[in-house]
């Protein structure tokens, strides 16, 4: 297992690419599978969870060619003749559950490993289950696996209401009726930018789908959907991670390009009020410090709100702020695995239930941490970079899923970053 040694404190100064984004990719990647014939998708990040699913969609005889000097992946569903999604593979990563969708909307039926704990347990799928059924699927639960089936080529749908409002739920029905329902009516849909082009992109292909964007989604069955060319959007969690890390690195200017600032939410609101100089120009956003760093509570919320995403960087970026400050997390209430690390590194922060207390002006300092989840470690990766002295970051693999070139990227701004073979 690779672990990064980190020199610190470090600015960042210079330009950072921003790649395309995971959470966004992953949904059209499913949706490929939809098309009667290939799709290409540009602007594939070269991540862990890419290739994984790559895997989970090449067990169904679909091909998957990534082209990984383009960033482009090349998805042929014509010869797809398996509908199952193995635990082997879907317990690598959870967004693997939208091939339940997928298969169900392309062949009518559906063998999908629940993604790791059970339906109802931590990062639950009920509302997936529970709406499938309302669209007219029948769903069994059977030795950890999800068999679904629709009785007919076409069925009636009819209407579900997603309550707390869920991505991936909304997602998965997405790819289930696009091909199957009558008329289905999502309410509470999710209106993150990942689920917008989802629509986007099946109403490219051939799909009928109105209120992307909007609380109600409805959708109506359409025949056939042919494959197309489909553009991957930036990845917003990305940018937000680098404005955090150059806004809490004193000397930093930093410029990222390829962004898509629209899609950042209730985020620069509260980017703002930290006091950093925050410039946006098209698809170009420069960070630099100004001082020091307010404090500024937030509670994340769904899309347009403050990304959960984002809460361990804010988090670590608060505990170098001139105050103290509070993070409450309404999504996830549990999401707070980097407080035990980052404390580690000197922070002064508390959990109580789902909110974390941070103390500000805490001066880190060097040491050995551990990551544990994708946002965690690279908050840890931030933390280190601001610490005096030697830090190590172990288990770095989480962070290969979710992060593109992560060490290249901070070493080309000033960074002091080695990856070694633990
Ligand atoms: C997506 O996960 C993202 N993953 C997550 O990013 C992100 O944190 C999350 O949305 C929230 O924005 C991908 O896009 C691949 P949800 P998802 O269903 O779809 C509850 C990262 O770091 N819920 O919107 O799994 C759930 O417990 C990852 O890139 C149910 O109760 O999240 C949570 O409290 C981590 N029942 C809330 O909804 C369900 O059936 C939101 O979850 C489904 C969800």
């Amino acid at each position: 297992m690779d672990k990064f040694i980190i020199e610190g404190p470090t600015p960042l100064r210079g330009t950072i690419p921003i790649s395309g984004s995971k959470n966004a990719a992953l949904p059209l990647m499913a949706a490929a599978i939809l098309g009667d014939s290939p799709t290409t998708i540009h602007r594939v990040p070269k991540l862990r969870d890419i290739y994984t699913f790559n895997k989970v969609i090449r067990h169904t005889g679909t091909s998957v060619e990534f082209h990984e000097v383009e960033n482009k992946l090349v998805i042929d569903p014509t010869k797809l003749d398996t509908t199952v999604a193995p635990y082997d593979l879907v317990r690598k990563m959870r967004a693997s559950f939208y091939m339940l969708g997928a298969l169900l909307g392309k062949k009518g039926e559906a063998k999908v490993s629940l993604p790791g704990g059970c339906a109802w347990g931590p990062r639950p799928v009920d509302l997936h289950l529970k709406g499938l059924e309302a669209m007219g699927a029948d769903i069994e639960l059977e030795e950890g696996y999800v068999m679904g089936a629709f009785p007919n080529e076409t069925i009636p749908g009819g209407e579900f209401t997603l309550e707390p409002s869920s991505v991936g739920a909304t997602v998965n029905l997405v790819l289930a009726a696009v091909r199957r329902a009558e008329k289905f009516v999502i309410n509470n849909a999710a209106k993150e930018p990942d689920v917008v082009l989802l629509c986007d992109s099946l109403s490219k292909m051939g799909a009928n789908i109105e209120g992307a964007g909007t609380s109600t989604i409805t959708i109506r069955k359409v025949d056939s959907l042919s494959g197309t060319e489909l553009f991957n959007d930036p990845d917003r969690i990305e940018t937000g991670t680098y404005m955090i890390a150059a806004a809490m690195l004193p000397g930093s200017k930093l410029e990222l390009t390829g962004c898509k600032p629209e899609d950042l939410g209730a985020f620069p609101k509260a980017f703002k009020k930290i006091g950093a100089e925050l410039g946006i120009n098209g698809t170009t956003i420069t960070v630099s410090p100004n001082g020091s760093v307010k404090p500024v509570s937030i509670k994340t919320a769904i899309y347009p709100g403050f990304p959960t995403d984002l809460q361990a960087q804010w988090a670590t970026m608060m505990s170098q702020a001139n105050g103290d400050s509070s993070i409450t997390d309404s999504i996830y209430f549990d999401r707070f695995s980097y407080v035990p690390e980052l404390n580690r590194l000197g922070a002064n922060l508390e959990v109580k239930k789902n909110t974390v207390h941070i103390n500000g002006n805490q001066a880190l300092s060097g040491t050995s941490v551990m990551s544990t989840d994708l946002r965690a470690s690279v908050s840890l990766v931030m933390a280190a970079m601001a610490a005096e002295g030697t830090s190590e970051v172990l288990r770095v693999y989480h962070l290969d899923r979710g992060y593109e070139n992560l060490e290249e990227k901070l070493n080309a701004v000033g960074a002091k970053i080695r990856r070694v073979d633990e």
